[in-house]
């Protein structure tokens, strides 16, 4: 990252694995050999995450954990409370990253800087390792940036082959943000497909581990989540088989432009947790 620190390539998302399993699950997949997870503050299960990590006698320094601050704490003195409080629910220490989630332009004024120069103080005091933004467009990226004179680590943004979100990556890639790739099988929508299955019949792989594999030739850091343990395996195993040009070709030729997102639009998503 470009604040000289490293993250794990290839993590394990709990977006929707009720917070109840969550432990259970990331335990699992700490066991299978991950060592990044990815979590939210809107997503309620920070706890079993820190729970999961504390229990599963991996070193903490050894894992690489995220989360996000709500759409509902914006506001810098909000955005310090609910930091305290994703510390507390995480036990852990400190965060490696954290993130603003969503941009929120259409609320708080459109005032999301001085939220990012908020997040900035977790990073100055060591409690988030690194800290980062997630579903900024260009122009959030821009302004943040501009700004503060902080350029987020990462910028977490959907990505898929039905979604390859190229304007926001090439902006990222040109200016040292690392792209984290949401969704990255678009949550299953993609594994149907005849050119994903063409491609890992090929090289005798699932359709999840070659559209993985091929975010990872990208240069895209990628969590995808599963509460399955024969998917939490599958999609690990990542590093011993390659696609060729014209494969990932293929998988980046399945692009839809805006007609293939799966999830909101950051320049009007505004939803507020209760
Ligand atoms: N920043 C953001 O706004 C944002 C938004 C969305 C997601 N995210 C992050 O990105 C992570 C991943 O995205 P996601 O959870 O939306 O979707 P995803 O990882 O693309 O897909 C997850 C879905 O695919 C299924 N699945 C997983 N592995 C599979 C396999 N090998 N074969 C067949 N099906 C498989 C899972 O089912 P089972 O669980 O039933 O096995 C689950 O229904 C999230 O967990 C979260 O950390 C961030």
């Amino acid at each position: 990252m470009n604040d000289g620190r490293t993250v794990p390539q290839l993590g394990f998302g709990v977006f929707q694995i009720d917070p109840a399993e969550t432990a259970e699950a990331v335990s699992r997949a700490l066991e299978t050999g991950y060592r990044h997870i990815d979590t939210a503050q809107m997503y309620r299960n920070e706890k079993g995450v820190g729970e999961g990590v504390r229990t599963s006698g991996v070193p903490r320094e050894q894992v690489f954990v995220t989360s996000k601050l709500s759409n509902a704490a914006h506001r810098p003195d909000d955005a310090r409370r609910a930091f305290d409080e994703t510390l507390a629910a995480l036990d852990l220490g400190y965060v490696d990253l954290f993130l603003i989630h969503w941009p929120l332009p259409t609320l708080y004024g459109g005032d999301y800087v001085s939220t990012w120069r908020t997040l900035a103080e977790f990073a100055q005091d060591g409690r988030a390792r690194s800290i980062g933004v997630s579903n900024f467009q260009v122009p959030h990226l821009q302004r943040s940036s501009a700004e503060t004179g902080v350029t987020p680590a990462v910028n977490q943004v959907e990505v898929h082959p039905y979604f390859t979100n190229e304007e926001v990556r090439a902006y990222a890639r040109d200016n040292g943000i690392l792209t984290e790739a949401w969704s990255p099988i678009a949550q299953g929508q993609v594994l149907d497909d005849q050119v994903v299955r063409r491609v890992a019949d090929a090289v005798r792989r699932s359709p999840a581990q070659v559209v993985l594999r091929w975010h990872i030739q990208r240069g895209d850091i990628v969590f995808p989540k599963s509460v399955t343990p024969a998917r939490i395996q599958e999609n690990f195993a990542l590093f011993d088989f390659e696609l060729d040009d014209e494969a990932m070709q293929d998988l980046s030729h399945l692009n839809r432009g805006e007609g293939g997102r799966t999830g909101a639009h950051p320049d009007t998503f505004d939803y507020m947790p209760d």
